[in-house]
């Protein structure tokens, strides 16, 4: 079977007619600078205010989706590869996917970011942006210390890169702010860009301030 076997299917149902708009937030970093509390923190922070959020963790996805992956640039290639179209497939639900996987690479990257601009869905590149010695004197899964004596190889920051992002929407600076200013930080952002308050609560508040008083 070659590509051009398959045909695809539209849906009939217009994304503005779904009751939420969806989109990514894409948390890139080091392991263990602390991309899976930020998004944690933002999808408590985005339920409360109305809005559909669900989180697909990188170290989770491996558990079961990217099972038969492993740490080769190959395989962190199809490991975002896949964490992005799945996180399309959310966004284009209506959901706002956070997805903290630490995706070293640039191109993969721009990859996932083109994938979701292809159908007009938003893409948000949050930099977690740990100091290297931070995230080994934390080490909370005791990974830097098995890669620093060779027990895991093709260790990111150790024997692996990490290419940084050159212009993130947010850059996240952990030496430089707390866990809750950052977190602010990136809901001030998604609300610049209409990815904080579902619409439905935009639409009760202006249905508040609309209404004529008694
Ligand atoms: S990615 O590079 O392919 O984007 P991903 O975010 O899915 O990585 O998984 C990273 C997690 O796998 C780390 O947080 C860590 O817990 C674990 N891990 C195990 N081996 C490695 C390794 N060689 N390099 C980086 N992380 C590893």
């Amino acid at each position: 079977m070659t590509y051009s076997d398959l045909v695809w299917h539209a849906s009939l149902v217009d994304r503005k007619l779904r009751p939420s708009a969806g989109g990514t937030v894409w948390f890139t970093g080091l392991s263990g600078s602390g991309k899976s509390t930020l998004a944690t923190a933002v999808e408590s922070a985005l339920i409360k205010a109305g809005r559909h959020a669900y989180i697909l963790d990188g170290d989770n996805l491996r558990h079961g989706l990217n099972a038969d992956l492993g740490f080769t640039a190959e395989d962190r290639k199809e490991n975002v590869r896949r964490v992005a179209h799945v996180a399309r497939l959310f966004a284009d639900a209506g959901v706002v996917a956070l997805v903290p996987v630490i995706s070293p690479y640039r191109s993969a990257r721009a990859e996932a970011r083109a994938t979701h601009q292809a159908l007009g869905l938003a893409f948000v590149e949050v930099f977690v942006d740990a100091p290297l010695q931070d995230c080994i004197d934390r080490d909370p899964k005791g990974l830097y210390a098995k890669a620093i004596e060779g027990t895991i190889a093709h260790f990111t920051g150790i024997s692996d890169p990490y290419e940084e992002p050159e212009e993130p929407e947010v850059h996240i600076k952990t030496k430089e702010q707390s866990p809750e200013e950052s977190v602010s930080r990136i809901l001030a952002y998604l609300e610049s860009v209409d990815l904080l308050a579902s619409s439905q609560a935009l639409l009760d508040a202006e249905a508040q301030v609309k209404q004529p008083r008694a």
